[in-house]
């Protein structure tokens, strides 16, 4: 991979707001994103946030000082506001984060705490009402997540339409578009729609450095745009109610082929599919497959984005950052007024 001149970075709002090179946010992904990717979309020059919704007190000052040691650069927490984040926030600000982004929730009562020691507000928003009160509240900036996305997805709008949805309401806060991206086609389709960068999940997934089960990581390979579902109640285990988009497999087509069954009556309801130590993962369980764990892989909920489809190879992530950069510039040089009216 030719480094990245100068000459060809992206500057744009976001850029500048958290001060990294590249529009390239690598996305908080519950389970997965430990240090070494973090660091290494970060040392990349993209910009690593770090899931800790769930994580206990102990892993979160592990991870965070790992992280530390890995790089410098400017990171971001993600909190989920489904259950109560204030311990974890507490914690978390004294790593000083650049930013906390939050999902799930409205970040409004939080803003003016955040910005009190020095970091920035990210909310990730579902449609153009939600990014109004977040920009009314304070925000710094907005993740707008279309219903392509991988993993819990508030949104039934699609990415290409959401988010020059949410520039029109955003005023001067950048946004961020999330959601079937996964190439520089993306990121030039993105900031052609008015962001000013965009969030990778699930092409970060497949890199060496991801903490993702490597079961996981070949059925992401295989599959296609077409290979992932969305629904509410399937893998509700530990996360009701939110709707989630993953692969298909087995447990699934069986469930949806059987009606939707409730938990108590579906197939194979409370079995252990799953185990990672002492703990056990049940089916139908929230939970993301990791390296370390042993079992039926296949059966657990491998979230996954529409852009599965474009993750074709294992790629170091910083290789990723500076791909999806290349492509988006030569794409955006080779479009000119000429080629333009041709059309
Ligand atoms: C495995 C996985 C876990 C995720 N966990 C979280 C999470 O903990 N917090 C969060 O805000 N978003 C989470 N998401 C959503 C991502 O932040 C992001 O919006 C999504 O991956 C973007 O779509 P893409 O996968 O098509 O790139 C997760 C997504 C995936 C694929």
């Amino acid at each position: 991979m030719m480094p990245i001149r100068p000459s060809e970075r992206f500057i744009t709002g976001f850029t500048k707001l958290v001060g990294v090179e590249h529009p390239i946010a690598l996305a908080p992904m519950g389970g997965v994103v430990e240090s070494d990717l973090a660091a290494a979309v970060g040392n990349a020059g993209g910009y690593p946030i770090m899931p800790l919704s769930w994580s206990g007190q102990d892993i979160i000052a592990t991870e965070l000082q790992s992280l530390s040691a890995k790089t410098n650069a400017p990171f971001a927490v993600n909190l989920c506001l489904d259950r109560p984040q204030d311990a974890r926030l507490e914690l978390c600000l004294s790593y000083k984060p650049n930013a906390v982004h939050f999902f799930w929730g409205d970040a409004a009562p939080y803003v003016s705490r955040v910005h009190a020691h020095g970091a920035l507000v990210i909310q990730t928003v579902s449609d153009s009402e939600e990014a109004k009160r977040a920009v009314a509240a304070g925000v710094d900036a907005l993740v707008a997540q279309g219903w392509e996305a991988g993993g819990h997805v508030r949104s039934t709008i699609a990415t290409m339409s959401l988010v020059p949805a949410v520039v029109d309401v955003a005023g001067s806060v950048p946004v961020l578009a999330a959601g079937g991206i996964s190439d520089g086609r993306g990121l030039a389709a993105a900031l052609c729609l008015g962001a000013s960068g965009v969030v990778l999940g699930t092409r970060f997934l497949a890199t060496p450095e991801s903490a993702a089960h490597k079961d996981y990581i070949a059925h992401l390979i295989a599959a296609d745009h077409g290979d992932t579902l969305v629904e509410t109640d399937l893998y509700n285990v530990g996360w009701p109610k939110a709707q989630h988009r993953v692969l298909r497999n087995a447990l699934a087509d069986r469930w949806l082929a059987e009606g939707r069954p409730d938990n108590t009556s579906r197939h194979r309801a409370g079995e252990t599919v799953a185990q990672r130590g002492e703990a056990r993962i049940r089916t139908y369980q929230s939970t993301t497959p990791h390296r370390e764990m042993t079992g039926e892989i296949e059966a657990m909920s491998m979230w996954a984005g529409q852009s599965v489809g474009l993750v074709n190879t294992i790629e170091p992530a910083g290789a990723i950052v500076e791909r999806v950069t290349h492509e988006a510039r030569t794409i955006l040089r080779s479009i000119s007024l000429d080629s333009a009216s041709r059309v």
